[in-house]
Parts: structure tokens; C-alpha cells; sequence
């Protein structure tokens, strides 16, 4: 028996007509189901509150989805209650058991694939193969880490000394909090959790405000999988309100955080600090922004790069930590490569994420809308507009997909994380300063390249000093396993999502040495 070899779930193939037909009808039945109230879970059972926060369509915000439950200071005490008593029985609980609440929540996630993608597309704006491939992504996150639980759970002998008998093995911390982005809203959300569930430490879960329901969806299939009461609790909230108190509780001794530079180092600024009565140093796991680059060589294969650069920088409205923000092309394929890249750019539509016509949908929410219009007219500033696509008239948070050209490295648009649909186009004399400049960021996340040089291709993957590099191909949609994923610098910690030392980071090592 035992546990098949871990494998990728298969992305969504509208050549089958059952995908296709899918996403309509899941799209309707979601629809159906508008208009709840979603409460708090805490120690096991529903939490609801008088303060609640709608969230909405971005595509059409009069579209009310349903109202979030917000919980308050005395909420995330009660969690954290609960997670403190749940701690002592889930952290004896043996590995494989752990490993088998995973292994049963992937189960029922698979079964809910094209309803749990429809409400992407409804409450962020994904478009239908984006959507699908977060869900995806999630229960590869609850299958990876059961199968990487299982191989660490087993206590390793080291040392080969006669007399003795040297046990090495790993335990929790202890109570942990999960701090969660909007832009993958049920894989991030999903792979921090249960990676932490399974290594033995309860959760205390806070979703993003905008996307309250899809964080709710981690409720349903937690309880459905029977995890025991307290191990897993949801308590959205505003981080202006309780994120802070949750960061400084001397309960709290794991923080896992994915979202902004500014929120990252502000909770590993804080957590710092040691409160009274906290038994451990606080550990935190931090992935924040990029500000990503690819270069395109003077021998780049155009009809690969075209396409792939388009669909990293705009792909779900460019709104990826990954995303391709900054495109370094060398001047002597510069007019080349940009004719094309434009006139692929001029086919694209923008519009609701639900119909599958558009390249491109509405962004997150007004404030987004805002600061990436206002990095807009920047551009304009600092550079020249190359292409602003059309939007929809009327409602929604509608941005034009934005090419500007004539950025520098000093520019704001060649340093800060727009996170939106802008690209920031940047023309190299030649292939050293394209690297230099690719690297002159504070960020370190994904990078790219796009050539057929094996020198140029050998120095790239000695110096772009990136997470990620991804060469001649998208820089987008790391998988599980093949692509562990994650920064340096003020791009993250060092940590590795859905990769084999991730796990590692929840956990102290112990030894036990006997005399034998
Ligand atoms: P954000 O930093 O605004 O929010 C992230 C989470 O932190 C939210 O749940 C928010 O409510 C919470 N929060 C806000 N203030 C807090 C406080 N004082 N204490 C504790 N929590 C607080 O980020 P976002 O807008 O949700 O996500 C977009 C950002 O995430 C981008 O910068 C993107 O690059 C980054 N991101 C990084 C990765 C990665 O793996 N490196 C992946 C996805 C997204
Ligand atoms: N893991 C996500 C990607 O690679 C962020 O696009």
C-alpha cells in the first residue's frame, strides 16, 4: 500500500467539454448562494459578530457576495484560547495521522474544484483558467505537505559512534498565525495553514478582507475533514484593528505571513519584541513584493517571448507577486520585439473575468484601483505611453492594460511594486547592463530571460539573483514541488513554498541521546 507519488493536479482543459461547460453552470449555482452572513470559527464552532464587512464583485461592485463576520480583539483572544488548549493533544498526535487530515481535505477540495474556482472569479476577478489553477494549487499544497510530513515525521538516527544511540526528529512550535494575501486567496491561504496544521501547531487563520469568503471555503473543508476542535480557527478582521494584537500575543509562536513589503516588515519588526510570559522566540515566515524583471537578448526566440511576457506582466491583471513588471530589452531587438509585443497587446480585451473573451479583468478593489492610476500618470511622467488598452464603461474597478516605455532604473516605476496591469519597459545598450539593472531593485523574487546564448544563459543563472528565474518561458505559476517558490531580500525570508525545507521552518529540531 502506501501513498501514490506525489504529482501535479491536472490544469483545467477547455478542449474537454465538461470543463467547459463547467464554470457557466458553477458560475450560476455560486450566484444562487449570494447574500449569506459568514461567521467566525473558533474552538470548532460558528462565531458570528455584529460588525461584518460585504465583499463584492470587483467586476460589478453593486454585486453584494456576502457579508464577513469581523472578528475583534476578544474573537482572536477566544482563538487563541482555543489553539493554546488544542496545542498539547494535536502536537502528540503522530505524523501520518496528521498527514491523513490533509490527505482527506484535498479529497474534498477535488470535489468542489469548478464551484471553488467560480467563486474566484466572482470575488477577485480570476480569470477561469487563473481560478482553477489557485484550486489547484491549494490541493497540491494539502498533498505535497501531507507526503513531506510523513517523510519527516520519522526520527532519523545520526552518528555512528559505538555505545550510543542518536535520535534526531523534529516537534512544533506551537501556536501559529496565518496571515493571508487576496491575490492567491485559497492556495497561499491553504499552503501556509496546512502546513502548519500538519507539523502540529494550531492555527489561527485571518484571511484578506476582500476575499472573506473564499477564506470561509478553508472552514468547510477543514471541518468536513473532521480536524479536531481548535486546531484550525478563522478570524477575519481588519489588520488595522487585530492584526497588530495578533502579531504580539506572547501565545503566538509562528508567524506566516505572505502579502506587502510595508506588512511584512512591520509584523517582523514587532514580532521582535518579546511580551511577558511568551515561552519562545517568535519565528516568522515573510513573502512580500517583487518588482520583477525579464530580459529579452538580441537572439530571443520573439514568437516564445511575446506571448509568455504578455501573459506574465498582465496574466490576472498583473496582480502576481511574480508578475513581469519590468521588461529590460536589449536595443538591438528593441523595436523588433516591442512592434510585436504591442500589436499582440492591441488584440487583447479587457473586461468581467466570467466571460472567458477577455485577456483581462477588473483589479482587486477601489484602493487598488486608485494607487495603480496614480503609478499610472507616474509613468507618464517618467516615461512614455506605449499602449492603454480600453476599459469598460460604468461600474468596476477597471485599469487599462499600461505599457510604458523610457524607464530608467531610478524611476519609481523601475522600484516600486505597482502590483496592477502597468509594465515598465526599459532599453538596454547591451546584455551586462541589462542584468545590472535587472538586479538593481530591493526585491529578489522571480526573474526571466529570454535568450538562445549559452554564455548569456550561464551568466543569467549565476547573477539575476532572484528566487525564481525562469528561463525562455513565463515567469508566472510556480507549481508545487517543480517550482518551489519564494524571494530574497526585501522579497521574503529565504523560505520556499512547496518545497522540501519548507516544513522544516515550523518545526525545532530535537535530539534524544542514549547510552547504550
Ligand atoms: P497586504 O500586506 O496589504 O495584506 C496581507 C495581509 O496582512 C492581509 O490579510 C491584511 O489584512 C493583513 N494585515 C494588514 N495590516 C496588518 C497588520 N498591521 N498586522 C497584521 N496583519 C496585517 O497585502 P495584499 O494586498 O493582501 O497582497 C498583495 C501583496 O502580497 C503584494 O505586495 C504581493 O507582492 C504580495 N505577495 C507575495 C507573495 C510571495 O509569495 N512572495 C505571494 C502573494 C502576494
Ligand atoms: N506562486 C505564484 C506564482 O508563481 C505566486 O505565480
Amino acid at each position: 500500500g502506501g501513498l501514490s507519488r506525489f504529482n501535479n493536479m491536472a490544469m483545467v482543459d477547455f478542449t474537454r467539454a465538461e470543463h467547459r461547460a463547467a464554470f457557466p453552470a458553477a458560475i450560476s449555482s455560486v450566484r444562487a448562494q449570494l447574500g449569506k452572513t459568514y461567521p467566525l470559527f473558533i474552538n470548532g464552532r460558528e462565531v458570528t459578530t455584529s460588525d461584518t464587512i460585504p465583499t463584492v464583485n470587483p467586476a460589478k461592485p453593486s454585486e453584494v457576495l456576502g457579508l464577513i463576520c469581523q472578528a475583534g480583539i476578544p474573537e482572536v483572544e477566544k482563538a487563541i484560547a482555543a489553539a493554546k488548549s488544542a496545542f498539547p493533544a494535536w502536537r502528540d498526535t503522530p505524523p501520518e495521522v496528521r498527514a491523513g487530515y490533509l490527505l482527506k481535505a484535498a479529497e474534498i477540495a477535488r470535489k468542489r474544484a469548478f464551484e471553488l474556482s467560480a467563486w474566484q472569479v466572482l470575488e477577485i476577478g480570476k480569470q477561469w483558467d487563473q481560478a482553477y489553477a489557485d484550486v489547484a494549487e491549494a490541493i497540491d499544497f494539502l498533498e505535497y505537505y501531507a507526503r513531506e510530513m510523513i517523510r519527516l515525521g520519522k526520527p532519523q538516527r545520526v552518528g555512528h559512534a559505538p555505545g550510543e544511540l542518536n535520535h534526531y526528529f523534529y516537534e512544533p512550535k506551537g501556536l501559529a498565525a496565518i496571515i493571508a494575501p487576496w491575490n492567491f486567496p485559497l492556495a497561499i491561504s491553504m499552503g501556509m495553514a496546512s502546513a502548519a496544521i500538519v507539523t502540529g501547531n494550531p492555527v489561527v487563520f485571518k484571511p484578506s478582507a476582500i476575499t472573506g469568503i473564499i477564506g470561509h471555503h478553508l472552514v468547510e473543508i477543514f471541518r468536513e475533514a473532521g480536524l479536531p476542535d481548535g486546531v484550525f480557527n478563522f478570524v477575519p478582521g481588519r489588520g488595522s484593528v487585530m492584526g497588530d494584537f495578533l502579531v504580539d500575543h506572547p501565545d503566538i509562536s509562528l508567524i506566516a505571513f505572505t502579502g506587502s513589503m510595508e506588512v511584512g516588515l512591520r509584523i517582523v519588526e514587532r514580532a521582535a519584541k518579546v511580551h511577558p510570559g511568551q515561552p519562545n522566540v517568535k519565528k516568522i515566515i515573510s513573502e512580500m513584493g517583487g518588482k520583477n524583471a525579464v530580459i529579452i537578448d538580441d537572439d530571443a526566440d520573439l514568437d516564445e517571448a511575446v506571448p509568455h511576457v504578455l501573459y506574465s506582466a498582465f496574466g490576472f491583471q498583473g496582480q502576481k507577486c511574480s508578475a513581469c513588471s519590468r521588461l529590460i530589452v536589449l536595443d538591438a531587438v528593441y523595436d523588433r520585439f516591442m512592434e510585436r509585443l504591442l500589436a499582440m497587446a492591441k488584440a487583447t480585451s479587457v473586461g468581467p473575468s466570467e466571460d472567458p473573451a477577455h485577456y483581462m479583468g477588473a483589479v482587486s478593489d477601489d484602493k487598488a484601483m486608485k494607487s495603480i492610476l496614480e503609478y499610472i500618470n507616474i509613468g507618464k511622467q517618467e516615461g512614455q505611453v506605449l499602449y492603454m488598452s480600453p476599459t469598460p464603461q460604468g461600474e468596476g474597478f477597471w485599469v487599462p492594460m499600461t505599457i510604458i516605455g523610457g524607464i530608467r532604473p531610478e524611476h519609481r516605476l523601475a522600484q516600486e511594486e505597482v502590483f496592477g496591469p502597468v509594465l515598465a519597459v526599459m532599453r538596454a545598450k547591451d546584455f551586462d547592463q541589462a542584468i545590472e539593472w535587472a538586479n538593481s531593485t530591493r526585491f529578489a523574487l522571480t526573474g526571466g530571460i529570454f535568450s538562445r546564448s549559452p554564455e548569456h544563459l550561464a551568466q543569467a543563472r549565476r547573477e539575476l539573483r532572484v528566487g525564481n528565474l525562469y528561463i525562455n518561458r513565463n515567469n508566472t505559476g510556480a507549481l508545487v514541488q517543480r517550482q518551489p517558490f519564494g524571494g530574497a531580500r526585501m522579497s521574503g525570508v529565504g523560505t520556499k513554498a512547496g518545497g522540501p525545507d519548507y516544513l522544516l521552518h515550523f518545526m525545532d529540531p530535537r535530539v534524544v541521546t542514549e547510552n547504550t
